[in-house]
């Protein structure tokens, strides 16, 4: 059984995470059902708008930290980081609906949406450092231009959460409420009566100023944390993890 449910109605793509017992931590296979996707929402002239949820109480736990004990010399090609490029090249609106937490790329991820609507449990974090590793999905980039270079030093460093009204605050989420759901859906679909190519020209032109900077970022954050998922400082982050309950 796949861990991402797809349904499409009236030109909307909703593609939601459904591991809630893991709270939706992410899989290589997931990865690339998300991929897969966003392309066939790419190649149907029918899908005007993609919409990125979960289900159960959290939105992700971020990657699943058993797929990092043993991936091995990823390249660009490993299932997380086609996602990342993906997000980052998909050219019709991507909305996001965020609850409980979003960590790691259950938050960078969300620098790619056009949209996100936070619940008031929201919670987000990019503990990277705290696991010996380094941002990714151009999150280095993307939230530094977003909340300036002291406040993401500070969240990167310290890898500490931060909940909906400070996200609302950054400019990383664009409404707060407890249905934030069923607001997604109103909104994706004001937008997929509008005109596609219009939408289609202007996300472009939205990203035109970052789009080539974030490619090279992305590329660039991809070699070092393929060097720190095999660090000692992150293996031991890892172990920590999964033998916390034995
Ligand atoms: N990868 C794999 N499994 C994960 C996971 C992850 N990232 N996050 C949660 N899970 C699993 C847990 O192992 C647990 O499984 P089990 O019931 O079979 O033991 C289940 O999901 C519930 O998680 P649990 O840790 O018991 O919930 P919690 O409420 O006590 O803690 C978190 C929640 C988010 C603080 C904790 O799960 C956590 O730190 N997860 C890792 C987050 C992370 O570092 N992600 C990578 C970011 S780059």
């Amino acid at each position: 059984m796949s861990h991402i449910l797809t349904d499409l109605s009236d030109g909307i793509l909703t593609l939601s995470l459904n591991r809630p017992e893991k709270l939706n931590a992410i899989t290589s296979a997931m990865y690339l059902d998300l991929v897969a996707g966003l392309r066939s929402a790419s190649a149907d002239i029918g899908i005007r708008v993609v919409v990125l949820r979960a289900e159960g109480a959290n939105f992700t736990a971020g990657n699943d930290i058993n797929d990092f004990m043993t991936a091995a010399n990823l390249d660009m090609d490993a299932p997380g980081f086609q996602f990342i490029r993906a997000i980052h090249e998909f050219e019709k609106p991507l909305i996001a609906v965020v609850q409980g937490r979003a960590v790691g790329i259950g938050t960078t991820a969300l620098l790619h949406c056009d949209l996100v609507f936070a619940h008031p449990s929201a919670s987000f974090s990019m503990p990277f450092v705290t696991l010996g590793l380094v941002p990714e999905a151009g999150s280095s980039f993307l939230f530094a231009d977003l909340v300036g270079h002291q406040k993401a030093a500070e969240v990167f460093f310290s890898g500490e959460s931060f909940d909906a009204h400070a996200a609302m605050k950054m400019g990383l989420v664009s409404s707060i409420g407890e249905n934030a759901d069923e607001q997604a859906t109103a909104f994706a679909a004001k937008i997929a009566l509008q005109p596609p190519t219009a939408i289609v020209n202007t996300k472009a032109l939205l990203k035109s100023r970052s789009h080539d900077a974030v490619s090279a970022v992305i590329q660039a954050e991809a070699q070092l944390f393929s060097r720190a998922l095999q660090s000692d400082e992150a293996r031991d982050a890892f172990m920590r993890f999964l033998s916390r309950k034995g």
